[in-house]
């Protein structure tokens, strides 16, 4: 569980926007460490390696852990989601999951995880709202586990979905108040 919460709590969004010249990214549109708000930055190849590493780091927890105590991994895995939730380096002031959830569905169960990045996308080109589509695909993943009859996972992916939903309570808000940004609008929205 250690090791999945230190790798999980590695926030590279704020790593690779300090070490990139672009600021501190929890000064920057919604104050967010993930792809998303890197974006906002102007900064794309920032926000591509963000949403890679976010990512890679779910999926090296599982694969590390599942190698070095199998049986251990699913632990292992929310674990390294609520490192990213709750990063001890950033005060327990992380972000909302999204591409570190798909990474380490991706390692736990690859069939399910293409449901999920599926859903992500189709929603994200279709509203252009990254909160939309990362909520979505979120509730996507234990539907898409149960449907492979993988139960043990379904209830995993439930918890972490309404932890991923409950870091988003305020995009809802702005969801609701019509003031969330669109991926692809201004640099500063
Ligand atoms: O994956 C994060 C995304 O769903 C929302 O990010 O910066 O718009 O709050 P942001």
């Amino acid at each position: 569980m250690l090791l999945g919460y230190i790798l999980g709590s590695i926030p590279f969004g704020v790593l690779l926007t300090r070490l990139g010249g672009a600021g501190d990214l929890r000064s920057i549109g919604s104050g967010n460490i993930g792809a998303t708000n890197v974006l906002r930055t102007g900064r794309k190849e920032l926000a591509a390696l963000t949403l890679l590493l976010d990512g890679a780091k779910g999926a090296v927890a599982v694969i590390i852990v599942r190698e070095l105590f199998p049986g251990h991994e699913q632990m292992a895995a929310l674990a390294a989601l609520v490192g990213h939730l709750y990063p001890i380096w950033l005060r327990f002031k992380g972000g909302k999951g999204v591409a570190t959830f798909f990474g380490l569905m991706a390692a736990l169960h690859w069939e399910s995880s293409i449901f999920f990045a599926a859903l992500w996308l189709g929603t994200l080109s279709l509203t252009r709202f990254s909160s939309v589509a990362g909520m979505s695909a979120a509730l996507m993943a234990p539907v898409a586990a149960a449907a492979f009859l993988r139960f043990d996972l379904a209830l995993l992916y439930l918890g972490m979905a309404l932890l991923v939903i409950w870091k988003h309570r305020a995009n809802v808000e702005r969801l609701m108040a019509g003031t969330e940004p669109r991926v692809g609008g201004t640099k500063d929205a």
